[in-house]
């Protein structure tokens, strides 16, 4: 991979996850964590590009990873019209508007609309306004029910033929969200490189180490990041139900 291959968003995440901080407008610097990997950013923007989005969300900003590199894959695509929308509860409160000091730093603002809300007050809102989104990226409060709720109301928003991403997927609450959705919608997983299997096996030792075996999220192998297609809108007949 060359530093041109996404259109500068390689240069603009290894110089951010380089830094690993973030200098807040108040002089403050904050360490990045809770992010996505280069790897999983790069999956992102490359996905956005490959999609020529106009029109992107995300549940979960913290320190703005995810949403720098998919606003820098946005401005890649060469338009002024597109838009990122970013819902957190606590972009301000916790995080001290680092993911926005940070987006400024590169000149990416412009594209990112923050919605400082939790996403099932936020995203309603979106589907009031009739926004139609490209692609969606799920990675808010990672229980069941909250991830199902933003699977819900994103999938109200997106478009047929648009993706929408999950992170840490290999959890329980995660997979039980996936399931509902390759049973009770008409998606497709887009098909992923698996975790190496000396890697799952760590991940297995060091869950039994700790006392808590996690042996199902890690046997298969699959990845945190997955993508999933969104083949029609479609819902079943309002008493369906299938196990999942
Ligand atoms: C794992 S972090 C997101 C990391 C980010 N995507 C990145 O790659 O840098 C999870 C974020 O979800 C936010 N969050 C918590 N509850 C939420 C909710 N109900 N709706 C949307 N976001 C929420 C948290 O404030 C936190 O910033």
């Amino acid at each position: 991979m060359n530093a041109n291959e996404y259109g500068g968003v390689v240069d603009i995440l290894s110089d951010a996850l380089g830094r690993g901080s973030i200098q807040l407008l108040n002089g403050e610097s904050r360490a990045i964590t809770h992010n996505v990997t280069f790897p999983e950013a790069l999956q992102l923007a490359a996905t956005v590009q490959r999609l020529g989005c106009r029109s992107t969300a995300e549940t979960g900003m913290a320190y703005g990873i995810s949403s720098l590199a998919i606003c820098a894959a946005l401005r890649s695509l060469g338009t002024d019209v597109a838009s990122h929308v970013a819902i957190d509860p606590n972009q301000s409160s916790e995080y001290g508007g680092a993911a926005l000091a940070l987006l400024r730093q590169y000149g990416l603002e412009k594209y990112c609309r923050l919605m400082e809300g939790p996403a099932h007050i936020e995203a309603p809102k979106l589907i009031s306004e009739g926004v139609s989104l490209d692609f969606a990226f799920i990675d808010g409060w990672h229980t069941f029910d909250y991830t199902f709720i933003d699977f819900f109301l994103m999938d109200k928003l997106l478009r047929p033929g648009g993706v929408m991403a999950f992170h840490d997927s290999y959890g329980i609450p995660k997979r039980r969200v996936v399931s509902f959705i390759l049973s009770h919608r008409k998606y497709r997983l887009l098909p992923y490189q698996k975790v190496p299997a000396f890697r799952a096996a760590k991940e297995i030792a060091a869950s039994i180490k700790r006392g808590k075996p996690k042996l199902r999220p890690y046997a298969d192998r699959r990845p945190s990041l997955i993508f999933l297609e969104k083949l029609e809108t479609w819902e079943p007949n309002y008493d369906f139900y299938k196990h999942f």
